[in-house]
């Protein structure tokens, strides 16, 4: 059975299109069938996947307008396994676009119910903001991952994503669970970085994922070859991070069913 996993945070540049890049590679790699969507018009997990604005003939904007199919939009990508449904600027008119429209918060959980168990895992890349993107990601997961870069606030912004999460819970979706905590961009040099990641620990308890991502530029670098991490460089600090976390997540899973 497939699981849909949302990858959310409302801050910026905290590693969430990172994560969705390698994890749901690192997952495909180790042979799931994996299904990644990027919902943020910015784009970065569809130019990350070495997929060129060009070859995009139609992106999730026209899946959620009805002006395309699944099928049209589903794109393979350099790894065999790994399907992505790909994203251009034009999404960011889409929550405009959708203001009028009933039933406006269910477009994406519609959309996947049908290929659903064609995948193992569907991780959807979230933007940094709470619209109709986030609320469509949210209604349509099982299950969130939340990354946190290990800095000063952290827990504070945790604190108020969580206090939503559980609203959504309340409001749309009653099976949303939280997946993990994810911490990203530590630097074990930093008392900073160690401080943060005991506190949201402490907070946070067995939610919070014992792997923890480095601070890596093979992380950022990959990016510029159209490669995930896990692919250009599979033995950088970063890349190993992804995989043992790719490894956690598939033992959590084992474990609960
Ligand atoms: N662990 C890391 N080490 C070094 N750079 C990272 C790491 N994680 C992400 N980055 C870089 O930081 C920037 C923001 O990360 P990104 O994943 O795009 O965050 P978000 O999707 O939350 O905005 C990107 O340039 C990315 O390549
Ligand atoms: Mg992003």
């Amino acid at each position: 059975m497939g699981k849909i996993i949302a990858i959310t945070n409302q801050k910026g540049g905290v590693g969430k299109t990172t994560t969705a890049l390698n994890l749901a590679s690192s997952l495909a790699l180790a042979d799931e069938n994996i299904l990644v969507i990027d919902s943020d018009p910015q784009g970065n997990l569809t130019s990350g996947l070495g997929i060129k604005r060009e070859s995009i003939k139609a992106g999730l904007y026209e899946l959620y307008l009805g002006k395309a199919e699944f099928k049209d939009v589903m794109m393979q990508s350099i790894i065999p396994n790994l399907h992505i449904l790909p994203t251009t600027m034009d999404l960011f008119a889409v929550e405009l676009e959708l203001l009028e429209q009933p039933d406006r918060e269910n477009i994406l959980s519609n959309i996947l119910k049908p290929y659903k168990d064609n995948y193992r895992y569907i991780f959807i890349d979230c933007p940094p903001s709470f619209g109709l993107l986030t609320l469509n990601a949210l209604v349509a997961a099982q299950s969130v991952i939340v990354p946190v870069q290990c800095e000063y606030f952290a827990l504070e912004g945790l604190s108020l994503l969580i206090k939503l999460l559980w609203r959504i819970r309340g409001s749309f979706n009653e099976a949303l669970d939280l997946e993990g905590i994810l911490l990203t961009m530590f630097n074990r040099h930093l008392a900073l970085s160690r401080q943060i990641s005991d506190e949201v620990r402490r907070v946070f308890k067995s939610k919070v994922y014992d792997t923890v991502i480095p601070r890596n530029v093979i992380l950022a670098e990959s990016v510029s070859y159209g490669k995930p991490a896990v692919l250009y460089a599979p033995n950088s600090l970063g890349a190993q991070g992804y995989i043992s976390l790719a490894k956690e997540i598939l033992n959590d899973n084992n474990l609960l069913f």
